[in-house]
């Protein structure tokens, strides 16, 4: 099936549902069949990305709980999307440190607040958040955002972390990464037409041929480049489909109210 993809695995029953009425955002449709973590990538360390955060979430239909991704900003801070933070606050853990959901590694933290872009389903892009972690990860590295829109150059080999569907090309519920290069606006422009791609406010990246993208359970994790938020993971037809690339939310757009929340 196909279909702009922009659920998180606990939405893949409000989706069928969400299909039909979809409105500014544009059609969408979740996989909801179980198969394919970040698809093509390999084993990833969070002490080399400590800034990697697991979203979990208590309403995600796979036992370990993974739903999103996100990236520590600020010791209290996280940046993830949009349509991540659509079940009750209290629902959220975020965890940090942990290469395999299944164990107790690392730091954990309820959420006290979340900010929405409050242009998100208005109109197209816009696909940022930023939660407050009740209890801070102290002393961890954060990641700086990108604040250069024109940080999107053709062939920018950018990185995408998560713990999200594989596809079968690894392990479920371990940290993932893999190399995204950025193939350009114009590219997502064409293939994206029907899906309305935004060129100022979003990012396309990952390989025509398909066979390494991110995918559903990575939504609102990092893709890094030159060591900022460059992306977050938010929609693609498919996962690691040749002509069907990963789209993510571009940072340095939203730089600035990002960081109003960020310092708030
Ligand atoms: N919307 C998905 C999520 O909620 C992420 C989809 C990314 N898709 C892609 N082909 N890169 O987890």
């Amino acid at each position: 099936m196909s279909g702009k993809l922009k659920f998180t695995r606990a939405a893949l029953v409000a989706v069928m549902v969400a299909v039909a009425s979809a409105g500014a955002v544009g059609a969408a449709e979740a996989r909801v069949t179980p198969g394919t973590n970040i698809v093509g990538g390999t084993t990833a360390s969070t002490a080399q990305a400590p800034w990697a955060i697991a979203l979990n979430n208590s309403r995600s239909p796979v036992p370990s709980g993974q739903y999103c991704g996100a990236t520590l900003v600020k010791a209290n801070k996280i940046v993830t999307a949009a349509h991540c933070v659509t079940q009750p606050i209290s629902t959220y853990t975020a965890i940090q440190g942990r290469d395999r959901l299944s164990t107790t590694a690392g730091k954990t933290s309820k959420i006290s607040k979340i900010w929405k872009d409050p242009q998100y389903g208005r109109v197209a892009g816009h696909d940022v958040a930023v939660l407050t972690l009740t209890t801070p990860f102290t002393g961890v590295a954060t990641l700086p955002l990108e604040t250069s829109r024109s940080a999107d150059a053709v062939g920018a080999q950018s990185v995408v972390y998560g713990y999200g569907e594989t596809e079968g090309t690894g392990p479920a519920d371990t940290f993932q990464k893999v190399t995204v290069p950025v193939l350009g606006d114009s590219y997502c422009g064409q293939v994206y037409a029907d899906e309305g791609y935004v060129a100022n406010g979003e990012i396309c990246a990952g390989y025509k041929a398909g066979g390494k993208d991110s995918c559903q359970g990575d939504s609102g994790g990092p893709l890094v480049l030159n060591g900022r938020l460059f992306g977050v993971v938010s929609w693609g037809i498919g996962c690691a489909d040749a002509g069907n690339p990963g789209v993510y939310a571009e940072v340095a757009t939203y730089a600035s109210a990002l960081t109003a929340q960020i310092n708030n």
